[in-house]
């Protein structure tokens, strides 16, 4: 029998984000600068990643909690080998409803198809940019923009839901808000804005860099208007709206400009077994550490019960100019967004 688990703000616990690799492809000027994520930058070893053994225990346990939605993160979850494998294991426990995936996108070309078999249901793929040079410079890469295009044609066409998500930084992508709109638009592609957020310790971020919803909001008024949707489920980050007279809808993920802490049902596991309950937590919780003793399974419940129930975060709600400079946060890479 299912446990409904509250937190100190009566939040139940609902989605497990799931970290199963520190390193990507591509170098994010907002998530993994290449200054900071160079040659030499520590990422873990292969003994210190969860097993997907260890990682479906977890799950397994969660499930118990009230977790019903899972999404597999990264860095870039399709740079750790045989991810099919983990998703087939997954989606066979009880209680998921719906499995996911954050992707960049790069390997859907040749994963796509596995993962559809395996029961994944979706996936989200970051695209800020349809310019060859803006992509470019946002990824931090050469990679060219055509692979991730053709990746999510090779996800829809396995039957993936897809949606694309943007993170907008001003002056450098905000010229790219229409172009990546009408795309997806003509595709009937959900697209989501996301504002710039202040992860990490390396990213450069202030509020001037950040475009917030209301003006993404009035730049799409010169597509069409927009009709607001219902949220799909209690605790959806995303805002939701229809182009008038079509069934196509953007999103927007305003964490800086319209928080959505007193929502937030989602707990996350790092690579290495961290338990966060924020993103912007200052530690986590070691489970690797018991998941490699003799704790019994029930017991690491029993202590995830406990974490949850004690929980108090709200950072986006307390953000200020200092706590974004101050505060010593974790990387996106690490907690997978
Ligand atoms: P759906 O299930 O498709 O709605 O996925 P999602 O939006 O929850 O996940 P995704 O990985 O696509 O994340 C989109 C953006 O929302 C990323 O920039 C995340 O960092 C951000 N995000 C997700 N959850 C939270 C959260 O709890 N707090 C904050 N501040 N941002 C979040
Ligand atoms: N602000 C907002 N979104 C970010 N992401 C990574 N770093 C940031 C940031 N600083 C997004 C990625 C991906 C998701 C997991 O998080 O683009 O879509
Ligand atoms: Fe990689 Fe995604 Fe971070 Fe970009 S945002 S560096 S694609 S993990
Ligand atoms: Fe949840 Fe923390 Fe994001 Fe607030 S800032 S929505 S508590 S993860």
């Amino acid at each position: 029998q299912e446990v409904r688990i509250k937190d100190q703000y009566n939040r139940p616990l609902r989605d497990l984000r799931i970290s199963v690799i520190d390193q990507c492809n591509f170098r994010c000027s907002y998530c993994m600068p290449k200054e900071i994520f160079g040659d030499d930058y520590p990422f873990m070893a292969e003994s210190e990643l969860l097993s997907f053994t260890e990682i479906v225990s977890l799950a397994a346990q969660c499930t118990k909690l009230g977790i019903e939605k899972v999404r597999i993160t990264g860095g870039e979850p399709l740079m750790r080998r045989n991810i099919p494998q983990l998703v087939q294991k997954l989606s066979a426990l009880n209680g998921i409803r719906d499995i996911g995936m954050t992707t960049n996108g790069v390997f859907l070309v040749k994963y796509a198809q596995a993962l559809k078999e395996a029961g994944l249901m979706r996936v989200n793929v970051s695209l800020d940019a349809l310019s060859q040079d803006i992509f470019q410079e946002m990824t931090g890469r050469t990679i060219k923009v055509g692979v991730v295009l053709r990746g999510i044609d090779a996800a829809i066409h396995a039957g993936l839901e897809v949606k694309v998500n943007m993170v907008v930084k001003k002056g450098v992508n905000d010229g790219e808000i229409k172009p990546l709109a009408e795309y997806c638009k003509k595709k009937g592609i959900t697209l989501r804005f996301i504002e710039f957020m202040d992860v990490g310790q390396t990213n450069g971020w202030n509020f001037s860099k950040v475009v917030t919803k209301k003006e993404i909001y009035e730049k799409l008024q010169e597509i069409a208007p927009l009709v607001p949707v219902e949220k799909a489920y209690f605790g959806e980050v995303a805002s939701r709206y229809r182009y008038d007279g079509t069934k196509t809808e953007v999103g927007f993920i305003s964490s800086i400009s319209e928080t959505f802490c007193s929502s937030c049902t989602r707990a996350r596991i790092s690579a290495d077994g961290k338990l966060f309950t924020c993103l912007f937590a200052e530690r986590g919780y070691d489970l690797r550490e018991l998941l490699r003793s003799n704790v019994s399974m029930e017991d690491i419940g029993q202590r995830i019960e406990d974490i949850w129930n004690k929980r108090t975060d709200r950072y986006s709600e307390d953000r200020t100019e200092e706590t974004a400079k101050n505060r010593r946060k974790i990387e996106m890479s690490y907690i997978g967004g």
